[in-house]
């Protein structure tokens, strides 16, 4: 496993493949962070109009900290779980009132915050800071457990660490945002769940389970 070059290859594909995503407009923490937290329980193509409609009435941390409750629980109306946005708007006041307006770029205050787990976390880090912090979330899991032939079970809390190891050493210390994002893109189109479209695969000549024949084998998933 060459990793430059599966970067090169990863980073090149994504380059040119990409989906012309809002949240890709710009890396503004504000905006990454919103999108992250939209996007962990509810499909891209549900995101989009509600993204778009969010941030029009909420552009800045200053104006989702001062807004009312009740607004704000409107715009997230059909998103459902609500919890994500209560914890979302209070984060959001204290990035306001004790840290100036400005979203923590370092892992442990950020994580400090109401509602941003790892995934969260490393994904403000990387995407909108550009820090070489891992965002594992189901999909990364699942493209990562293939590349390397992972069986541990994902569905364990503590398979979490094994991938966030592995994407330490394999992430682009150059491009960590568009390495951490090419990940997910990987997983949303071609290192699908059930047919992984391997023939047509970027870095398919860098994954163990293809040369196996196991990619349909993996992940590993218990059922909770
Ligand atoms: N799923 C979670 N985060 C994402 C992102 N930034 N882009 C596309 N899909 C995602």
């Amino acid at each position: 496993f060459n990793i430059y070059e599966f970067q090169q290859d990863l980073l090149d594909w994504y380059d040119k493949e990409k989906r012309d995503l809002p949240w890709r407009q710009d890396q503004d923490p504000y905006k990454v962070w919103v999108s992250e937290i939209m996007l962990q329980q509810t499909r891209v193509d549900t995101v989009i109009p509600y993204f778009h409609h969010f941030i029009e009435k909420f552009p800045t941390i200053k104006a989702l900290a001062e807004a009312e409750e009740e607004e704000v629980l409107k715009a997230w109306e059909g998103l459902g779980y609500y919890s994500r946005v209560r914890n979302l708007q209070a984060a959001v006041r204290e990035v306001h009132e004790s840290y100036s307006g400005i979203v923590p770029d370092t892992p442990d205050t950020l994580g400090s915050l109401k509602g941003v787990g790892p995934y969260t976390k490393g994904a403000i880090l990387s995407i909108a800071y550009n820090i070489p912090e891992p965002a594992v979330d189901g999909n990364v899991m699942r493209v990562v457990s293939r590349l390397f032939s992972i069986w541990d079970d994902i569905a364990k809390p503590k398979s979490r660490k094994i991938f966030e190891e592995i994407i330490y050493k394999i992430i682009s210390k150059e491009n960590p945002s568009d390495f951490n994002q090419s990940l997910m893109e990987l997983g949303a189109i071609i290192c699908t769940p059930a047919s992984p479209a391997c023939l047509i695969c970027p870095v398919q000549e860098h994954c163990s389970a293809f040369e196996e024949g196991v990619e349909r084998e993996l992940p590993v998933k218990s059922k909770k």
